[in-house]
């Protein structure tokens, strides 16, 4: 069911479909899948609503949807993620869109609202809103769901906790968990991309300073690792022992958050947690200490802490808030602790949400051609995992050994004794 679009502005049209089509060129994998499935129209008759951050990429994703046959409507998965160039770009393809950047909470919901309308078939999620909506206020879509795919982290742990409790009414595909997601969107493209929103958001240098990285899990490794690139010393909190003695391996300085809020410059949160820098933290940091927050939910960096800290609030420039504390000291907080890669930046490269994006319209092929699983949490399977990996090198231009009969018989019997 197509409807009118809710977007800001319809005159950006033009801009937002050169960014579309910029990214579109460099995404080889989803350009691969829709060649070989356009003309089976895989798709056809099919309502798929997505929410996820709306940028250039995922617009891509949504039209190549909609070229395999699916009606598509599409909100933004946070508030500050949404293009309104793009975000118009995609509306005048005829692609249903309810969003636009800095949605007040109640229009986030609102425009969630207005796609689930479209009553989808199947769904994509990031960091489980959606899902949320539909089990809670929407429940009388629920039988028409086939299935759906989730995007991050967050969302995959708030999905198990619906299939413990037996609550959740679909089966949902674990894009997030798959290897050539993981391995690459989460570690290099956060690792990237964070850095590129942090640098184009303060123009200030990074080579010298102090990066203090809380959480050393797929996300965090990226961010740190491109730290050290750019010439920062890196301290790395944890609460895992494990990630901790990696870190430490990898020739990360470790420590609590406590000794390292005293020490650093730039202090980014990438953990899935909440007040993982709290009001014991903003007392002790250096003056000019710029705090940014790329895990998906604004708790991270606690903006109720630095509220009550502050004696004045202003705008330092475009997405920088200036903390001015009692004793002086300013503190700034990039994109209102949301998702700085996205809130202040253009998200993850192509290449890299090309695999990501190549696993979530996989997923949705697999759901189709699976239409009877249980409503459970599913790992992507490793022939979808391997395929885009495959395409991957095949775009770059690589190529692999392959196993001789010989060797493959030898590590046969390994496993059949
Ligand atoms: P992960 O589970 O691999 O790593 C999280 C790490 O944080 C773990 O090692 C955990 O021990 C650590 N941690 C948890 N609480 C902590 C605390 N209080 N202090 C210090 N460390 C703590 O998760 P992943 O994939 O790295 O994702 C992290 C967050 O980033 C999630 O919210 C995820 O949804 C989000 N994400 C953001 C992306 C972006 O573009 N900005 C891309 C992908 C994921």
């Amino acid at each position: 069911m197509r409807t009118k679009s809710t977007i800001r502005n319809p005159d950006l049209a033009e801009k937002g479909w050169r960014k579309i089509e910029w990214v579109a060129d460099k995404m080889d994998i989803l350009n691969e899948i829709l060649k070989e499935h356009k003309d089976s129209k895989p798709l056809a008759g099919k309502q798929v609503v997505i929410c996820l951050h709306l940028e250039a990429k995922t617009a891509y994703l949504a039209y190549v949807i909609s070229q395999l046959g699916a009606d598509v409507a599409i909100a933004g998965s946070n508030p500050l993620s949404t293009q309104d160039d793009v975000a118009a770009g995609l509306a005048a393809q005829g692609i249903t869109v309810h969003s636009w950047y800095n949605s007040t909470p109640t229009e986030y919901k609102e425009h969630l609202n207005k796609v689930l309308n479209a009553e989808p078939d199947l769904i994509i999620d990031d960091g489980g809103d959606l899902v949320e909506m539909l089990h809670q206020t929407r429940k009388e879509l629920l039988p028409n769901i086939i299935g759906g795919a989730e995007e991050t982290t967050t969302g995959i742990h708030r999905l198990e906790a619906m299939e413990a409790d037996g609550s959740l009414a679909f089966p949902m595909m674990a894009v997030n968990d798959a290897k050539s997601k993981s391995l690459f969107d989460n570690r290099y493209g956060t690792g990237q991309s964070v850095w590129d929103g942090i640098m184009r958001t303060t123009n200030l240098v990074v080579a010298g300073k102090t990066v203090v990285v809380a959480g050393y899990g797929w996300c965090g490794k990226g961010v740190a690792m491109r730290a050290k690139g750019l010439g920062a010393r890196v301290i790395v909190t944890e609460i895992d022992p494990v990630k901790a003695s990696e870190a430490w391996m990898d020739g990360f300085a470790v420590m609590p958050m406590e000794a390292a809020a005293k020490k650093g410059d730039f202090l980014i949160t990438v953990t899935g947690c909440k007040d993982v820098i709290a009001e014991k933290h903003l007392k002790v940091m250096k003056d000019g200490a710029v705090l940014a927050n790329a895990g998906h939910f604004d708790l991270e960096v606690s903006k109720p802490a630095l509220n009550k800290l502050a004696v004045e609030v202003s705008e330092a420039r475009e997405n920088i808030k200036r903390f001015k504390l009692e004793d002086g000291r300013q503190l700034y907080l990039l994109a209102e602790g949301r998702l700085v890669n996205l809130a202040a930046a253009d998200g993850h490269p192509a290449e890299i949400m090309d695999m990501t994006f190549a696993l979530q319209l996989s997923s949705l092929l697999y759901l189709i051609e699976n239409p009877n699983l249980d409503a459970q949490v599913y790992n992507i399977p490793d022939d979808i995992d391997q395929m885009v990996a495959e395409y991957k090198l095949k775009s770059l231009g690589i190529e692999i050994d392959q196993l001789t009969q010989a060797q493959k018989n030898y590590l046969n019997s390994w496993t059949n004794q």
